[in-house]
């Protein structure tokens, strides 16, 4: 299918869980306050793909966090959406192939990554549903 459908109400906060969307991996983090708050406090000129947090989720939804689970170096898929997982120097997602730290809002940190990863569309179609694509 071109589109896929999340229920998200088991997401807990500092969960996150891994789908499958047009054959690639999507992570979908349900962010902790702590979680929110180290992604806003980074002063965006600091950032080498420069976004805000609110830029990357959507209103209403500010603490579940979508992004593709592709590294944007070379394709590798991150860790840090699996319980017990290596979340990385910024504690958001790392990539072991060649070493890229993801933040908290998924934001490039330290590494070869050129850019964050990457935010599919998509839209809720309730409080507790994501349609992605
Ligand atoms: Fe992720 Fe190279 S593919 S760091």
């Amino acid at each position: 299918a071109s589109t896929t459908e999340l229920d998200i109400s088991g997401l807990e906060t500092g969960q996150a869980i891994k789908a499958v969307f047009r054959e690639q991996p999507v992570f979908v983090r349900r962010l902790t306050p702590a979680e929110i708050e180290a992604a806003d406090a980074v002063p965006l000129s600091e950032l080498r793909d420069p976004a805000a947090l609110s830029d990357i989720t959507q209103v209403g939804h500010e603490d579940v966090l979508v992004v593709m689970g592709v590294c944007t170096h070379l394709g590798c898929v991150p860790l840090g959406a699996a319980e017990g997982e290596n979340k990385g120097e910024y504690g958001g997602y790392f990539c072991p192939c060649h070493g890229s730290h993801y933040d908290t809002a998924a934001r490039i940190r330290k590494g070869p990554a050129p850019t964050n990863l990457v935010v599919p569309e998509y839209q809720f179609t309730s409080d507790t549903t994501i349609l992605i694509g």
